[in-house]
């Protein structure tokens, strides 16, 4: 069988190393294409290759893909609210003639309305229109993967949906509503699988996630590892969160702090956070275990921050 070539676009962000490694290991010839070419390479190297991404023009990127020719799939780790490289990526990628794109997805399901409406995913749902429609006119195929909060990340950078590094946890909505968490090395297995059973994938919107975790459970394996420390508490009713938020918008104010609300009343006050049904049966991707959750609570508890 001829190997399967995969182009991964955004390889220097969260997910570049995960995803790489993982499409590495599935045996697939991977190729980057990435505005800081110099530095993809230094991280990555022979046999994988780097080409130069020039997202201001379709053409170029059409021309990119050309030249190094013959790829199965389009991987796009591109920030999501980075709309316009994605979309001519989209168009560059048809134009070249790959047949299958894994899009910049990797969170929250778009499926519901409550989902749809927050001003934080405007960008990705405009992205999955654009791709679905392309998808629908015939022109290329496509496996879009939900992941849910990516759970090591969240330990590590923003302290969601726990803070283990000494300030406070919000805990939203009394704590025990369970929320999909994958880990990075959970979300590279993911694309890779998606690539390699991209047949059987196609057109599909997946969900994966570690584990299915609530706040307090997550205090909980906190606390028993690390009985001498405080991991302090404050409590958020989502609702009214988001009622102020909307009202101090009216007076003017924007940014995180004034956003951040509506995503915590859609992940936990609305459970919209939570996979009803996950596909990691049909990828050959593991659950945790509970002692395996404990066990990644425990690494960033320990850490020395
Ligand atoms: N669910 C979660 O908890 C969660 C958390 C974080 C991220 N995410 C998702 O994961 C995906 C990747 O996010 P990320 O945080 O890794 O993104 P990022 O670090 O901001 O960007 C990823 C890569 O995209 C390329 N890129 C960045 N800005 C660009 C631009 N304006 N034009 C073209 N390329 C650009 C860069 O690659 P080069 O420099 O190599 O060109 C960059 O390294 C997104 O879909 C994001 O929403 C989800």
């Amino acid at each position: 069988m001829p190997t399967t070539k995969v182009a991964v676009a955004g390889p220097n962000g969260t997910l570049g190393p995960t995803v790489i490694n993982h499409l590495v290991k599935q045996g697939f010839e991977v190729t980057l294409l990435s505005r800081n070419t110099e530095k993809a390479a230094q991280q990555y190297p022979p046999p994988i290759k780097v080409a130069q991404a020039d997202y201001t023009s379709m053409e170029n990127l059409t021309e990119t893909l050309r030249e190094v020719g013959g790829f199965d799939s389009l991987v796009i780790l591109i920030n999501r609210r980075d709309l316009e490289p994605q979309i001519k990526l989209i168009d560059a990628a048809i134009a070249a003639g790959v047949p299958h794109i894994v899009p910049s997805s990797f969170g929250i399901s778009t499926e519901s309305p409550e989902v749809r409406a927050l001003p934080q995913i405007k960008e990705k749902i405009e992205m999955e229109k654009y791709l679905v429609k392309k998808a629908d006119e015939g022109k290329v195929s496509y496996t879009a993967i939900n992941t849910g909060l990516f759970f090591d990340w969240g330990l590590e950078g923003p302290g969601i949906p726990v803070n283990l590094k000494g300030g406070p946890t919000w805990r939203a909505d009394g704590g025990d509503v369970a929320l999909s968490v994958s880990t990075l090395d959970l979300i590279g297995q993911a694309v890779a699988q998606a690539v390699r059973k991209r047949e059987e994938a196609r057109n599909s919107f997946l969900y994966v996630h570690s584990a299915a975790v609530t706040q307090n459970q997550l205090l909980q394996y906190a606390r028993e590892t690390a009985p001498e420390r405080d991991f302090p508490v404050e409590e958020v009713d989502t609702e009214k969160a988001v009622a102020d938020a909307e009202e101090k918008m009216r007076q003017g104010a924007t940014g995180p702090r004034v956003a951040a609300p509506a995503m915590m009343r859609v992940s936990f006050g609305l459970g919209l956070g939570l996979f009803k049904k996950v596909d990691n049966a049909f990828l050959g991707l593991e659950v945790m275990t509970e002692e395996e959750v404990k066990a990644v609570v425990a690494k960033y508890v320990r850490k020395q921050w």
